[in-house]
Formats: structure tokens, sequence, C-alpha cells
């Protein structure tokens, strides 16, 4: 019996002792990895790329990064600015690379590191289709974003939008470290068969602040807008806009920012593709109803919506799935709104309410939806984390939206 004991014993304290190293590994010191690299847009998408990365070195070189359009011979050099990440001392170095040739392939390298990286600009037209993935509430349980991040970039997107609730870091600064591996899934994970990254379009939600109020430091260092808001658009070439909206985290929804979305869509009149996308929805899948950002979004912005032909909204915060038919005034209208959610992306996942009329099909799975645009049409896949297509619906764009 002793003779069993022993060894049971040494193998129990040696897998102990491994869980405290291993959970101590993705707090601070421990975190393991070359530095995460992620790609967002400040200008232009057409021309324009913007490369991030997170590192620990304190004597980290000058940021600097060299890149070529696939084909070309020469490469170029951009330097960059570097400050320090909030509450830890990380450094946070970004390049903005401009003048790139539209739809098309770039190789990279950060300068002073072995590994050569691609991306690849958004078209100025529609010449051919492009395609992006959707979600929200993403990295909450690490396993299950990289999961959905791998299966996600497998469709080859062009890009991956994120309405908000990102590394759950709550303005903790004991909980900076989760931004690291959030960083580092995308690193890792969010690449395309070919390797090419996937470039991030992100709202805030209300994890990227701390629950008693104060600031979003860690969000607006590592997403900072060009001209200082939490809300705005995105434009592609002629063909699309997406219009990033702050459903009450830094800015509120009534107010500036409802006159913003206003001119927004008045100026964007006539374009193919015009998505809003926000974290708190105004047709919930859990929430109640009338729970007052619901009501504010539906008051304020449903109207704009409504009026200036949007046919399709993307909406989180809940950790479901949802899509609705086409609502006009809250009720089922082939030219209305279809409001699809409800941000499920790698968050545990919640039951859907009974008393949701208005849901055409729900369900407590994790997911992404994949958008494909065409000059005339748009199609919408939905697929659950086990790869299974959920649902599938085609809006045609005729004389606008
Ligand atoms: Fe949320």
């Amino acid at each position: 019996m002793k003779r069993l004991l022993v060894p049971l014993l040494a193998t129990l304290l040696v897998g102990a002792a491994a869980s405290v190293w291993l959970a101590r590994g993705e707090q601070g010191p421990r975190l393991e990895g070359d530095c995460p690299l992620y790609l967002t847009w400040r200008g232009d998408p057409t021309t324009t790329m913007t490369v991030t990365w997170l590192c620990r070195d304190q004597d980290a070189p000058e940021p600097a990064v060299f890149f070529r359009a696939a084909g070309d011979g020469a490469w170029q050099l951009a330097g960059g600015t570097s400050g320090i990440f909030p509450h830890t001392g990380w450094r946070l170095h970004r390049v903005e690379l401009t003048g790139l040739t539209p739809g098309t392939l770039h190789h990279f390298l950060v300068a002073g590191e072995g590994r050569i990286h691609s991306f690849r600009t958004l078209p100025s037209t529609l010449e051919r289709p492009v395609r992006f993935v959707e979600g929200g509430d993403v990295g909450k349980d690490f396993e299950v974003m990289d999961g959905v991040n791998r299966l996600a970039a497998s469709v080859d997107p062009d890009f991956a939008v994120w309405g908000g609730d990102l590394a759950y870091c709550n303005g903790d600064p004991d909980k900076a470290w989760r931004w690291w591996r959030f960083f580092q899934s995308v690193h890792r994970h969010l690449r395309t068969p070919d390797g090419r990254l996937v470039p991030l379009v992100v709202t805030p939600g209300n994890h990227e602040l701390p629950r008693d109020g104060g600031a979003a430091d860690c969000y607006l260092a590592l997403f900072p807008a060009a001209d200082g808001r939490s809300y705005g658009a995105l434009d592609a070439g002629d063909y699309l806009s997406l219009l990033l909206l702050d459903t009450g985290h830094l800015a509120e929804i009534e107010g500036a920012q409802t006159d913003w979305l206003a001119g927004a869509l008045e100026q964007r009149r006539g374009r193919a593709h015009v998505f809003p996308v926000y974290h708190r929805g105004a047709y919930p899948s859990v929430r109640d109803f009338e729970n007052r950002h619901a009501r504010a979004v539906r008051a304020h912005w449903v109207p704009l919506f409504e009026k200036h032909g949007v046919r399709l909204a993307f909406e989180h915060h809940d950790h479901t799935y949802k899509v609705t038919p086409a609502l006009r005034e809250g009720r089922p209208d082939e030219t209305g709104v279809v409001y699809a959610g409800d941000g499920a992306w790698g968050v545990d996942t919640r039951t859907v309410r009974a008393d949701a009329p208005y849901l055409r099909r729900s369900g407590s799975w994790h997911h992404f939806h994949e958008v494909t645009l065409e000059p005339h049409r748009r199609t919408v896949r939905s697929v659950a984390a086990d790869g299974t297509e959920i649902d599938r619906f085609e809006q045609a764009v005729a004389g606008g939206r």
C-alpha cells in the first residue's frame, strides 16, 4: 500500500505545483511568448495599416517596421512611437504604414525581429467580394477565444469586427495581464490559412471600464481614436461604412453622439453597405426589453437607422446568438433593420429570454457572423464554435443599402 501511496502523493504534489506555476504564468512576470502584435486602422483601410505590439522588454529599440507590397523588390522603412502600457511598465509600440496599394497583400517585419508577417489592404471598389467576421464579448475564456479565432480566421476574412467587452480587464491594474493574453490569441490564432494577420475593428463595451466608473486607460492606449472620440466611422472606398458606436461607456447615447450619427448617415446616403456596430442592444435577447440602455438605443438611434435605410445592425452584451427579422418600429417589415448578435465569441453563454418575440433565431452558442459583401447583395452566415452553420440569409442591395 505504501509503495502505491508514495508515488501517488508525489504525482499529486508535482501536479499541484505545476498548476500553481501555470496559473501564475498568465499573471505578468511569467507571461510567455513573443511580443504580441495586432493590426488596426486609424486611417483609410485601403491605403493604411497600423501595426501595434506589446513588449515587456524595457530596452526595446525605437519602433520601426519594414514593409513592401507582395512582389515588390524594395523594402520601405517606417518609424513609429512608443509608450508605457498603463499599470504594467510594458512598452506599447506603434507604427502607422501609409501610402499602401489598395486591395494588395503586403509583407512586413518589425525591425530587430526575424519573422515576416503579412496583411492585406481593403480594395477601393467591390471588384472582389469583401468578407468580415463579426462578434463581441470576446476574451473572458481565452481557450474558447482561441478556438473561435481559429475558426473565424479559417474563412479568410479581410478583417474582424468586435463590438465591445474585449479582454475583461474592468480597468483593474491587477488584470492588465489579460490584455497580453488577449493579443497573444490574436497574434497566434487570428490568422488566415495562408498566415495573413486579420486586422481588428472595435467598439468599447462595459468591461473596458472599471465597474465603479473611471478611465478606460488600457483600452484607449490600445485603440486610440484618431480624433479622440470613442465613436466614429470606418469607410472603405465607396462601398462600406461601419458606424462604430458607444452605448454609454465613454460617451452618452443621446446628445452629441446621436447628432453625429444623424450626420454620418446623411453623408453616407447611397452607399451599398452601411452597418452600425455597438455593444448594448436595442432588442436584447437576455436582458429586459425595457432596460434603460435598450430604451435609449431604440429612442435615439433606431429611428435614424430606419429613416436612412440601414438594413443590418450588430448588437452584443447578452452572451447568446440572435438574429431578428427585419424590424421597423418594432414590427416585422421587410424594409426594416435586421439586428444580429448577441455577443458570445469567447465568454460564458446565457439562456435566451422566453418572452422575446422579436427573435427569428437564437440560442446559447459561441459563434461569429461571417458577412460577405458584393455590389448588389450581402450574405450573412452565422457559425457556431464547432463549425456548424447556425443561420444564413441574404439581403439585396438595390439603389442604396
Ligand atoms: Fe457587456
